[in-house]
């Protein structure tokens, strides 16, 4: 049984999110996302979510192919997070390339290609355009 772990925000959750979660569980039998906090998310992005933290988690659990997820509280944190959830892949857009390498001494580190032309920021910034 092999563990997969991701994480991210997945705000206002897209196509792009639904894609990256399913090939992610394709590397093994348990995928475990870290979706990051409220304060996590305004820290990383300097701005606040569409949907707190709850209600991202809500969505992300009710996903057939997730089995387990839980608060990432900070960025620090990912090295504690790999090692609790024992996780033999971290799996990351490529919008993180590199980013992660320094734990490719406790797991295998994947960066998937991201699905073209939709992220949050595109989504906010149509929306507002209407
Ligand atoms: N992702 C993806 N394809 C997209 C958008 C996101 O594969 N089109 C992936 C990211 O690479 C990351 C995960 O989904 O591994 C969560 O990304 P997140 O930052 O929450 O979503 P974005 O849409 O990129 O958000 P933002 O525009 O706020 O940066």
């Amino acid at each position: 049984m092999k563990n997969i772990l991701t994480f991210g925000t997945f705000d206002i959750f897209h196509y792009g999110h639904l894609r990256i979660l399913e090939r992610a569980s394709k590397y093994g039998s348990n995928l475990i996302v870290g979706v990051s906090s409220d304060k996590l998310n305004f820290n990383k992005k300097k701005r606040n979510t569409i949907y707190t933290q709850e209600e991202r988690m809500h969505i992300i659990s009710s996903l057939n192919f997730v089995d387990n997820i839980f608060l990432e509280e900070a960025l620090e944190f990912k090295r504690d997070y790999i090692l609790k959830y024992k996780a033999d892949y971290l799996i990351m857009g490529c919008d993180w390339t590199g980013k992660f390498d320094e734990f490719k001494d406790i797991c295998e580190v994947i960066y998937l290609p991201r699905t073209p032309d939709i992220s949050t920021t595109e989504l906010i910034n149509k929306i507002k355009k209407l």
